[in-house]
């Protein structure tokens, strides 16, 4: 099983990053293959708790080489802080390498992304204002500045001097505001150059022969299916490629070595932001998911929107990633819900359809059409074992996987590691609990 994918199946915040801390423990490499800081994702190890946005979510296991990949943009700062953080809690992030080819997020782009917001008003995204539209505008636009310009002053200032022209042109014309200076941003990231220098490399050459060498490597997806740039409820979505498809242009590896495509998906749906969301509660229901499941952005504390599960989503999201299974998290907040509704399908103006509808006015006007599933009173945090969880839990997630038409392979009953059910080995291996694995002096399992 040299290359598997782990990936958001719905808005974001499923909960990849403990999937993926999880698997990481079998892995030789982890690698972050889209987006930028507006990913938070969270690793729970015995008593601690890690809030991750540039890292890739491997960075606790010693024995990892963790990636960050092409398609990534990059806040240096951001990333520094990160590592300095991590170090303080005796974590390494030496074995860490960046792509050349990564781009940077540039204070500019920050401008932009809050200008663009103000400027839509009402129309506006919800965005993390992390720069992150704006750096893949200008990566698209050739107007980009990339992670191996660091490496040579002379290009790096003379390319910030193209983008400044136009960028502050716009700043101060059309918006009013006060321009960039050229050498304030130059000594800035000429000291993160310093320091980012021994990480970069040619990441695609490094990834490529380890899976050639056979070589376990996990692709770490961020953001979610329906945030995807093509594939997401456009114009309410992020910039980048967090589908399958990122993790080839995002990575320059092939498909070739891909075995295991995860979604990972919430037994509900969360949302951050602006945008369509059929199956929001807007009610007591909405806000007890909420409370049950700390539903609060991990990057901005934003309060998520909450709603039930939706499988033509989850259908949707299996097909456009080929997925080959999914890791169905946070089925314990279900616990309590006398009854729980599931969507199978939209109606509008007379018709339903059971598909992701092809025009985005049916999906924002569609009602969705629910199937009412009993529920369960227990609490199942602390059940390991597929066969000991109630009853009517067992039959929501045989539901899931109908509905989806891929098997769970994996349920998380909580943040912890060990809050872990394995119900498909032959996807996943067993997970042996070490609470204590990133610490410097952990002996890494044989292999
Ligand atoms: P990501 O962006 O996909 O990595 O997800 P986030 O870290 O932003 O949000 C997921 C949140 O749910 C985090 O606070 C996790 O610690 C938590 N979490 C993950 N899996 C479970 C689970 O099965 N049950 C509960 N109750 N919490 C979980
Ligand atoms: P992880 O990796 C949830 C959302 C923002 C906004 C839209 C565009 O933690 O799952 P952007 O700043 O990317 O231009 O914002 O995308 N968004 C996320 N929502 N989880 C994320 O990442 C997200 N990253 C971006 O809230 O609606
Ligand atoms: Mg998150």
């Amino acid at each position: 099983m040299p290359g598997t994918v782990i990936l958001g199946a719905q808005w974001g915040d499923e909960g990849k990053g403990k999937i993926t801390d999880l698997m990481a423990d079998r892995m030789d490499f982890v690698v972050r293959y889209a987006g930028g800081n507006n990913a938070g994702h969270t690793v729970v190890c015995g008593e601690d708790e890690f809030k991750l946005h540039l890292m890739p979510s491997g960075i606790l296991y010693p024995h990892i080489t963790t990636v960050i990949g092409n398609g990534v943009v990059i806040t240096p700062k951001v990333l520094l802080e990160e590592m300095d953080g991590l170090h303080q809690r005796g974590i390494s992030c030496g074995k860490l390498r960046i792509s050349c080819n990564a781009h940077l997020v540039m204070p500019y782009h920050l401008a932009f992304d809050h200008l663009g917001e103000l400027s839509l008003g009402n129309a506006k995204l919800g965005t993390t204002h992390r720069g992150i539209g704006p750096a893949y505008a200008d990566k698209a636009d050739r107007l980009g500045m990339r992670v191996q310009d660091l490496l040579d002053e002379k290009i790096f200032k003379a390319k910030l001097e193209v983008a400044l022209e136009r960028k502050n042109a716009i700043l101060t014309k059309a918006f009013d505001q006060e321009p960039f200076s050229v050498d304030e941003i130059l000594a800035e990231y000429m000291g993160y150059a310093e320091r980012l220098a021994p990480h970069i490399d040619d990441t695609s050459l490094l990834i490529a022969r380890a899976l050639d060498d056979g070589k376990k490597v996990l692709f770490e997806g961020a953001q979610g299916t329906l945030l995807d740039l093509d594939h997401g409820t456009y114009p309410f979505v992020t910039s980048s490629s967090p589908t399958i498809g990122g993790v080839f242009s995002g990575t320059g590896v092939g498909p070739k070595y891909l075995e295991n495509i995860i979604g990972v998906a919430k037994a509900y749906v969360t949302r951050v932001g602006y945008g369509p969301f059929p199956t929001e509660q807007e009610n007591e229901c909405g806000e007890l998911l909420g409370a049950r499941g700390v539903e609060f952005g991990t990057t901005t504390g934003r309060k998520r929107r909450c709603g039930w599960l939706d499988l033509v989503l989850l259908r949707y999201a299996a097909r456009v990633n080929s997925l080959t299974g999914i890791a169905l998290t946070k089925l314990d907040v279900l616990s309590e819900f006398e009854r729980l509704k599931v969507c199978v399908g939209y109606s509008y103006q007379g018709k339903i359809y059971h598909e992701f509808p092809p025009h985005q006015t049916i999906f924002h006007k569609c009602e969705p059409e629910y199937l009412e599933l009993a529920g369960w009173s227990e609490d199942i945090s602390g059940v390991t074992e597929r066969a000991d969880l109630p009853e009517a839990a067992v039959r929501y997630v045989e539901f899931v996987e109908q509905g989806a038409g891929v098997p769970v392979v994996l349920i998380s009953v909580g943040p912890k590691r060990t809050q872990t059910i394995i119900t498909r080995e032959e996807y996943i291996e067993p997970i042996e609990e070490g609470p204590y694995l990133y610490r410097e002096d952990f002996d890494p399992p044989a292999k």
